[in-house]
């Protein structure tokens, strides 16, 4: 199967604990590679319009409020089935749920300070790139 791409955010609680590079080998020994990378810290118009879709969600302002609380790192993952590899390995939203050994059951907070957002079908994936990279920053 050919290498396919998603796109990976390591979310304030994370960097916050000084975690990037503990989040960042969970992913690489999933079989994911790093392609881009940028640390940042998103505007509130960023997260926004990042997490427009969930607008209508009771948590919209508590996720828009924590998304900006401090840096994350906007990451475009590569690998085989990658959408699908990282999910596997991100565990569920919510930590209590998560299975052991993947990266929210072992460094998440909470259902908020989950540690990671990944995207979730290749649709999303591709749009959720071009929200943060331009094509020469990925280097595959
Ligand atoms: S969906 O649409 O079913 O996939 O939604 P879900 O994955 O459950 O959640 C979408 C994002 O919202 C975050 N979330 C929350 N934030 C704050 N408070 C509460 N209660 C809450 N519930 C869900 C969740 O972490 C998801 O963020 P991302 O960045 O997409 O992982």
């Amino acid at each position: 199967m050919a290498a396919t791409r998603t796109f990976s955010i390591i979310k304030p609680d994370a960097t916050r604990r000084n975690l990037t590079g503990a989040v960042t080998k969970m992913l690489e020994e999933a079989g994911l590679r790093v392609v881009a990378s940028k640390r940042i810290h998103m505007t509130r118009e960023q997260a926004e319009g990042f997490y427009g879709v969930h607008r209508e969600r009771p948590f919209f302002n508590d996720l828009v409020e924590f998304m900006i609380s401090g840096p994350v790192v906007v990451q475009v993952l590569e690998g085989e089935d990658a959408v699908t590899r990282n999910r596997d390995i991100m565990g569920a939203t919510n930590p209590a749920n998560a299975e052991p050994g993947t990266i929210r059951k072992e460094l998440a907070e909470s259902i908020e300070a989950n540690t990671v957002h990944g995207s979730d079908s290749e649709e999303n994936a591709k749009i959720e790139i071009d929200f943060f990279f331009k094509p020469e920053e990925i280097v595959g």
